[in-house]
């Protein structure tokens, strides 16, 4: 894969550049934007993902995977999610996990989300806008349960040093996919809850169960009280 990069001090959303971008020009697959300070920076489900300048990772990568079926889309996220904890579980002790459906997690607390929007044209899985947020020698943090790789290890760790580390981690995961190699297994190894108890809540109703699996489209069966459901991504939260 190419190894192009552009970096800027200041954007509203590393993913609004790049997805700008690919309307007005041919964009080569494997671009990185990153950026210093996001202004606007896009979480799941239309929430905001902030963080101090100059102490955090912020990225977007460009990605054509024209080798998966639309219906395999999920599979981009599992490759992802392990490339990105992978780089992480590299420069901490404690065990990193991830949390259903793309976040990264250390001890129940968030360090790192991930946001896939893709592309689909005439049935096709055309491109793929990779956004990755690390929160990496932030120290304070306004709200509870959020940690970093400096509280995590107790080291600053240089933001620009942080890209060719995770690049190898996605090129290798990336290139596993593209070869058909199955990478549920290793996910479903690090992924908080499967097959030990957690608590989760659907609409108004707590849960104590334990994540059975994760399906082909990405949904996930959750067993409790003897009954297995299924759940798509945003109809629940996990209470950590
Ligand atoms: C989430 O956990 O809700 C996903 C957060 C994704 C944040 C990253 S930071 C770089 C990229 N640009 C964005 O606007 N969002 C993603």
């Amino acid at each position: 894969m190419n190894h192009i990069h552009l970096h800027f001090k200041s954007l509203d959303s590393t993913n609004d550049f790049l997805l700008n971008l690919i309307k007005e020009e041919k964009v080569e697959e494997g671009l990185w934007v990153t950026c210093s300070h996001q202004t606007r920076g896009r979480g799941q489900r239309s929430k905001e993902w902030i963080g101090e300048p100059d102490l955090n990772f912020y990225a977007s990568l460009y990605l054509e995977p024209h080798f998966l079926k639309i219906d395999d889309q999920y599979q981009l996220n599992i490759a992802i999610c392990l490339a990105v904890r992978s780089f992480i579980q590299e420069h901490v002790s404690a065990k990193v996990m991830i949390k259903w459906p793309n976040d990264i997690l250390i001890d129940r607390k968030k360090l790192c989300g991930i946001l896939i929007e893709n592309a689909i044209q005439s049935g096709k899985f055309e491109s793929s806008v990779v956004g990755i947020g690390i929160n990496v020698n932030q120290r304070s943090f306004s709200e509870r349960g959020i940690t970093s790789i400096a509280l995590e290890s107790e080291n600053d760790i240089p933001i620009d040093s942080v890209l060719s580390g995770l690049r190898n981690y996605v090129e290798s995961y990336y290139q596993k996919l593209k070869i058909g190699e199955d990478l549920k297994a290793e996910y479903l190894r690090h992924l908080f809850g499967y097959r030990e108890s957690i608590r989760i809540r659907f609409k108004e109703e707590d849960m104590q169960g334990q994540i059975t699996d994760i399906d082909l489209s990405g949904c996930m069966l959750f067993r409790a009280e003897g009954v297995e459901k299924r759940f798509c991504s945003g109809e629940i939260s996990f209470l950590l």
